[in-house]
Formats: structure tokens, C-alpha cells, sequence
């Protein structure tokens, strides 16, 4: 999703800094974005940036306010999915889950809303979920960072917004990114077979490659950014993807029951 939303925004006059843990030849995506970017003559650079680490965001903000005095759009996507029972996962998996997808996001807010204020204008995007606001099994730290970034994104979307600062969230549902691959499962169910939440992970893990078969593209994410973004008013919330969108509209129409139950019927638990 940040490959696409970074060349679309490019495309479309932003200068565009994409930001990855690896540059140059570190493993990461930074060559065939910096070969797309020469060919078609973008404005777009890379430069490292690790949303764990407090040093990295500092100098990654410090370095594109030098460069150009300004930041209009942040967009805060870096995220993981750590898979498994909450009985089975670490403390240390659950704190790490939160430092990537929630305290990452919190990080990078925190350098840029100062300028932003300053400047009287802003636009930080929040990339959530339809884990924001419906939960799967297995998926609890996932669910709870993504809850945790939708529910700090509309507290702090009163404080800022007197200074010009809007606040948006993007809701995908299921995208054929690099998610799954990248997916962590926790290390305590080193044997499977004798989990006492073996039964539901294999229903999950068949629900999965059902759910892998109607992905979203990314760049419908990215383009989804661009609309928000680029708009005078644009909304608090935009739901990407034709899975989110039903959810949520049988979550609205449903009792909590109702729709607990429908969710066990679709896993089949
Ligand atoms: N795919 C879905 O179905 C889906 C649905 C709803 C929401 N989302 C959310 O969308 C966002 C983007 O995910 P995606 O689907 O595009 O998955 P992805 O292909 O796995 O991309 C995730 C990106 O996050 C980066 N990242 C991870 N930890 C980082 C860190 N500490 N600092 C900087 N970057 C870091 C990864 O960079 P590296 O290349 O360095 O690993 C990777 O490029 C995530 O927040 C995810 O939770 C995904």
C-alpha cells in the first residue's frame, strides 16, 4: 500500500518522501521505486525511517523540514499482523505488535503536528482497518492496535483541528499487499497440534485462503488516499474495499449478537 499510495501521490505533484526500514541495497523496496521514479522523472526520494525508533522519525521529519520547509500530508500505513491466542502470545509480542502499528503512528504525529500547527495546515492519514472496528480470533493485539489508532484519531482530530489540522483513517479490508507474507505467528504454539486453539486456528487458516481469493488491489487503497487527500473537505473515514464495506453494514444493522454469530457462521467456529 505505501508503494502505491508513494508513486500516485508522485504522480499527482507531491513531492513525495517514501520512508522504509532498508534503503539501498538493505533488503528493502527502495530500488524499483527510485528506478520508476527516474524514469518517469517524479518528485519522489526515499529516505530511512524505522517507526520504532525515536532517533530515525526525528531525523527522517528533520531532515524533509530542511529540505523543504514544510510537511503537508503524512501518512502513517507501516503495520503487521501477529497471528495466534492471546493465551499463547507473549507480553513482548504484544508490546512489540503496538510499538510497530500504534506507538510507530503515535511517533511520527508527534514530530510532525508541531509544524503543522505552525504552518496552520496539515493533513495526517491513519491507515486502520476493518480490524478497527470489527474483531476476528486469533488477530487480538492486531485488533487492539487498530482500535487504539481509530480511537486516537478522533480524540486528537478536536485538538488539532483549530490549527488547521485534519485527521483522516483508512479502513481496508482485505488488500493483496505483502500483508500475509509478512504476517508473525506467535512462537509459544511451536507444536500446533497439541493447542488447545487448534480447532479454530485451522477454521481460520481456511477462512484465510477464502479470503485471500477476494483481495483488494493496493492501488485501490492508494487511490482512495489520493480522493481523501487532494479533497477541500474530506471525511474523517473512508472504507476501502467491497468486503469492508458490507461488514460494516452488517455490523450497523445488526444486534451485537447477531452479528457475533454471523462471524462464527463465516469462520465456521
Ligand atoms: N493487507 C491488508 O489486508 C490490510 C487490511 C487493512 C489494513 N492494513 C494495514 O495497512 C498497512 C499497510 O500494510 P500492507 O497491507 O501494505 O502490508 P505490507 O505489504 O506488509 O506493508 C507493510 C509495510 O510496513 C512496513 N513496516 C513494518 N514495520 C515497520 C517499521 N518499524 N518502520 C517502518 N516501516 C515498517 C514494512 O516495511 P518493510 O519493507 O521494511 O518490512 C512494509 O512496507 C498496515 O498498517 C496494515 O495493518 C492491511
Amino acid at each position: 500500500m505505501g508503494y502505491e499510495t508513494s508513486l500516485i501521490l508522485a504522480r499527482n505533484g507531491f513531492h513525495t518522501y517514501a520512508t522504509m526500514r532498508k534503503v539501498d541495497g538493505g533488503g528493502g523496496g527502495s530500488k524499483q521505486i527510485i528506478d520508476i521514479a527516474k524514469n518517469e522523472n517524479l518528485p519522489l526520494q526515499v529516505i530511512q525511517l524505522d517507526v520504532n525508533n525515536d532517533k530515525s522519525v526525528t531525523e527522517a521529519i528533520n531532515r524533509i523540514a530542511n529540505e523543504k520547509g514544510r510537511i503537508d500530508v503524512v501518512i502513517n500505513n507501516a503495520g503487521y499482523d501477529l497471528m495466534g491466542a492471546l493465551e499463547e502470545t507473549s507480553i513482548d509480542e504484544i508490546k512489540a505488535q503496538f510499538e510497530t502499528n500504534f506507538f510507530g503512528a503515535v511517533r511520527v504525529m508527534q514530530a510532525v503536528i508541531p509544524m503543522m500547527r505552525k504552518q496552520g495546515e496539515g493533513i495526517i492519514v491513519n491507515i486502520t482497518s476493518l480490524g478497527g472496528r470489527i474483531s476476528f480470533p486469533l488477530n487480538s493485539p492486531y485488533h487492539a492496535t487498530k482500535f487504539a489508532l481509530e480511537g486516537l484519531s478522533k480524540s486528537i482530530q478536536y485538538e488539532v483541528e483549530p490549527f488547521g489540522i485534519k485527521i483522516i483513517v483508512i479502513e481496508p479490508g482485505g488488500v493483496g499487499s505483502n500483508f500475509l507474507k509478512n504476517l508473525k505467528m506467535v512462537t509459544k504454539t511451536s507444536d500446533p497440534s497439541n493447542s488447545p486453539y487448534r480447532s479454530i486456528q485451522s477454521s481460520m487458516s481456511e477462512y484465510f485462503k477464502q479470503w485471500a481469493q477476494n483481495l483488494t488491489h493496493p492501488s485501490e487503497v492508494a487511490k482512495v488516499i489520493l480522493q481523501a487527500v487532494t479533497s477541500d473537505n474530506p471525511n474523517f473515514r473512508y472504507v476501502v474495499g467491497k468486503d469492508a464495506t458490507m461488514a460494516l453494514e452488517s455490523r450497523r444493522n445488526m444486534s451485537d449478537r447477531e452479528f457475533h454469530d454471523l462471524i462464527k457462521k463465516q469462520i465456521n467456529l
